[in-house]
């Protein structure tokens, strides 16, 4: 089973998740609200290797980024882990609140840093692609009023020239080619202010509708500054897409779905279709509209582990005839016992939906390293690669190899179900 030559292989990681001491929203939030997730977790029964890992969920620690996986200070040594294991792409991204710490003042140290990591993937043969935006804001910019703010659009789109015009191609010997302007634009927009888990914890399906109309706007503005700048980078955003399934195929669960699949997985696609050059896919869900999922194998945090579903996602995608990186994928498997299987079944359908005519060009498993999960904190392990966070010290799991094997052959060589 063959993939395409110059298929995209590697992992992904976001800054706030792995590289340790910003500070930024999150950072604040985590503090304030860390002794409560604590009680919250005392209300649930934990599987013992969830409790025997470090941090567990009824630690504080387990709730705050704190230096995460100091990978700020380690991304050489994590690269070579990601050169040795085959990759020849990575997904990674810039911290805001690094780059622009004050309104308006950005800070040349930080962007030197980013232009290093750059570096040192291109010294590894490692293809970069960066996000300038994975969830976590400045905290001026919070203040402001974050994603909802009228001017969130222009201040992205100021902060991402500046970004650009320091390390894209044209003007920087190794610059990158690959930018991702947002990740996952309905996830951040939902949590925060729809279902009010993630900060600022707002409730309000009006400012929910808001958050995603700025944030299209603010990926327009931003695309066609890249392309300014650089006419020949490919920019695009990290999409969350879900697969819907009508249940038993029933017209009112058809129905269901296509409402589903209007506002989640097409409605944000459909307004930048004119202003992207590829789609990136982040994909982790399957829903059963009208009926209940399987949920016949699950992962740590409960998520059905069904990976079919991303054929039928990446069928879904074709019409917009562009491109497609898969920039996510995985599961969180602290004892590393469905992520081989989980791999090899998926790409097995990746393949599928390329065998049919979908453009697939790369797949980045998420994650490089075990991090840090937002809301959850450190216990669930998404890890290709193991972090003591005691030590620090990493450790490949037994599937990171496995994977390896399928770069290597740019392909899955005697595979049996
Ligand atoms: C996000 C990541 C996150 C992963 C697993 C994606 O939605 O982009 O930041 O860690 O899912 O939940």
């Amino acid at each position: 089973m063959k993939f395409p030559e110059n298929f995209l292989w590697g992992a992904a990681t976001a800054s706030h998740q792995v590289e340790g001491n910003t500070e930024n929203d999150w950072t604040e939030w985590e503090g304030a609200t860390a002794k409560l997730k604590v009680k919250s977790s005392k209300l649930k029964v934990w599987p013992d290797y969830i409790l025997s890992s470090y941090p567990n969920p009824l630690q504080e620690e387990n709730y705050i980024s704190g230096r995460a996986c100091d990978h700020y200070n380690r991304f050489k040594e994590d690269f070579d882990i990601a050169k040795s294991l085959g990759h020849t792409a990575h997904r990674f991204s810039i911290e805001w609140s690094r780059i622009e710490p004050e309104e308006g003042k950005f800070d040349e140290k930080e962007i030197e840093h980013y232009r290093q990591v750059i570096l040192a993937l291109r010294e590894r043969g490692i293809e970069p692609l960066v996000t300038l935006w994975h969830w976590t804001l400045p905290l001026w910019l919070r203040d402001k009023g974050g994603i909802v703010a009228k001017k969130f659009p222009e201040y992205f789109a100021r902060y991402a020239e500046k970004v650009v015009s320091k390390l894209s191609t044209p003007g920087v010997e190794n610059g990158v080619r690959f930018w991702i302007t947002i990740n996952e634009p309905l996830v951040i927009s939902s949590h925060s202010y729809l279902k009010g888990n993630w900060p600022p914890q707002i409730k309000n399906p009006i400012k929910y509708l808001g958050a995603v109309k700025n944030l299209i706007k603010a990926h327009i503005k931003a695309y066609d500054k890249i392309k300014s700048i650089d006419s020949e980078s490919l920019v695009g955003i990290a999409k969350h897409q879900i697969y819907f399934e009508a249940y038993e195929n029933h017209s009112i669960n058809r129905i269901m779905k296509s409402f589903a699949d209007w506002h989640w997985n097409f409605y944000f696609l459909n307004k930048i279709k004119d202003k992207q050059d590829f789609i990136g896919l982040n994909h982790y869900f399957h829903k059963t509209a009208g009926g209940k999922n399987k949920n016949e194998k699950i992962s740590d945090i409960g998520w059905e582990l069904y990976p079919e579903a991303i054929y039928h996602v990446l069928k879904e995608l074709k019409k917009y005839n562009k491109p497609i990186y898969i920039t996510e994928n995985g599961l969180a498997d602290v004892q590393d016992k469905y992520r081989e299987w989980f791999i090899k079944e998926s790409l097995k359908n990746v393949h599928k939906a390329i065998e049919e005519g979908v453009a697939v060009r790369g797949y980045m498993y998420w994650s490089l390293l075990d991090n840090f999960e937002w809301a959850h904190g450190f216990w669930p392990r998404f890890g290709l690669t193991e972090i003591d966070y005691k030590t620090l010290e990493r450790k490949i799991r037994p599937s990171a190899y496995k994977y390896a094997e399928i770069i290597k052959n740019n392909g899955i060589e005697n595979y049996t179900n």
